[in-house]
């Protein structure tokens, strides 16, 4: 298997690369597929990833019909489909709990195993369960897997003690087949989200209020055939925008919704980089000057993403300044500052904030990625560093990041993949 990426650094990277659809939006979108009975529905734009193909597994493995090319999801659904979703995919990829609420709402149970810890914190699925519990559900936690059961959900009100987007998702999906009105309070307002609430409506669900604080659902009986396109994925473009601006090169990312990562390009201002944006393409441009360092607070959407705290570190790490970089959404999403510190960049933790202190410039280093956006973290970084850096573990980088070396490689970037004895 080829684990591990080898950068040549250095590079100013130049061009333009066209944006993949959003794993994080596809993902529950699929899940989504399980509310239909004898009824299809179409996704495209969906990336060709790892976890993308977990979710087929798991569908197929439930009972439904699905086909998987040229970035098509076609999933056909029949009458009745399996309750119990395997341990091993669950272990795979946590995003498969998300079929829970879709199961428990058309089959009346389902048993799922615990996600269990990940390298980024515990990642409990508590709010997930207390609100489908409101809605009627009888939750036992026996041998590390739910138990769900219920004569039938029943709208109600829930308020989230957090706007945790995998939770309102599984909710919002478990609503829309309950009996009477549900009324979600506290929700996440991500971008993912309105993407999901688009294709429940298509398929005939009635919703309101996605993308603000609270979403009315309206239960209904049966939904029909629907297709969706899948939106841009925000993260993999602020993540190749940094990488122009860490090499300080001319990065353009197109096919994007530049709203969806405004709080990124808000950053980059502060910190006097060039940024254009116009309708469906952002570019970064070279500058005289070295970066400012600036500094920000993980938080839900609207606020600054988790999911690219990682790269800004790395790109703090060169910047002219100190940065106080604060996580408060996932408990230990500081893995990537130890590597970074490896290649020389100045970072001090203090719990949750983490200090960086802007140095002139990195060495290279051998690098492991300990999940999926520390391990982008670390390829910019290397990108940005004379010499050779070698990235280990690029099997968690390849789980968000689609065909990410050739991408590179058009950007100019000399980056190889080697087979990995390393893990
Ligand atoms: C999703 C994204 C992930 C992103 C995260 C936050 C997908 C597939 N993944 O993950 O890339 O980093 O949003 O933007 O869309 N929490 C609880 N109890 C719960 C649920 C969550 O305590 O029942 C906590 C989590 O431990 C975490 C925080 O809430 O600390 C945020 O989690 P959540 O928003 O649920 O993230 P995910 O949906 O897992």
């Amino acid at each position: 298997m080829e684990d591990t990426l080898r950068i040549k650094g250095g590079i100013p990277l130049k061009g333009t690369i066209r944006m993949q659809g959003a794993k994080n939006a596809a993902l529950p979108v699929m899940a989504a597929s399980l509310l239909l009975r004898d009824a299809t529905l179409v996704m495209d734009n969906v990336p060709e990833l790892k976890d993308i193909t977990t979710m087929v597994d798991l569908l197929r493995v439930l009972g439904a019909d699905i086909t998987f090319s040229d970035h098509r999801v076609v999933v056909t659904v029949p009458d009745s489909v399996s309750w119990e979703t395997p341990g091993e995919l669950v272990q795979k990829m946590r995003a498969s709990s998300l079929v829970l609420g879709p199961l428990l709402a058309r089959e009346g149970r389902a048993v799922m195993p615990l996600p269990g810890g990940c390298s980024i914190g515990s990642r409990p699925i508590d709010l997930h369960l207390k609100g489908l519990a409101q809605m009627g559900a009888s939750i036992d936690l026996r041998h590390g897997a739910v138990h769900a059961s219920t004569k039938g959900l029943k709208g109600c009100r829930i308020y989230l003690d957090f706007p945790s987007v995998g939770a309102t998702e599984n909710l919002l999906m478990a609503a829309v087949l309950a009996k009477g009105e549900t009324v979600l309070e506290n929700v996440a307002r991500e971008p993912e989200i309105v993407n999901l609430a688009d294709v429940l409506r298509k398929m005939g669900a009635k919703i309101e209020g996605e993308g603000t604080g609270v979403l009315t659902i309206q239960g209904m009986a049966d939904l029909s055939a629907a297709s969706i396109r899948i939106i841009p994925d925000r993260i993999a473009a602020c993540t190749y925008l940094l990488a122009g601006v860490i090499t300080n090169g001319a990065v353009t990312v197109e096919d994007v919704i530049p709203q969806h990562f405004d709080s990124l390009l808000a950053k980059l201002e502060e910190a006097s980089v060039e940024v254009h944006s116009m309708e469906g393409s952002v570019s970064v441009v070279p500058s005289q000057e070295r970066m400012k360092a600036v500094s920000m607070k993980t938080l839900p959407y609207p606020g600054f993403p988790t999911d690219v705290q990682p790269q800004l570190m790395a790109v703090m790490s060169l910047a002219r300044g100190t940065s106080i970089i604060k996580e408060s959404i996932f408990e230990s999403r500081f893995l990537h500052a130890s590597e970074l510190k490896k290649m020389g960049a100045d970072v001090e933790l203090q719990g949750n904030t983490a200090i960086v202190t802007g140095v002139h410039s990195l060495n290279c280093a051998d690098v492991v990625a300990s999940d999926l956006r520390a391990g982008a973290a670390l390829i910019l970084a290397g990108l940005a560093t004379q010499g050779e850096t070698v990235v280990h573990g690029m099997s968690h980088v390849e789980r968000g990041y689609e065909r990410i070396k050739e991408n590179l490689m058009a950007l100019g970037a000399q980056v190889s993949s080697v087979v990995s004895s390393k893990r």
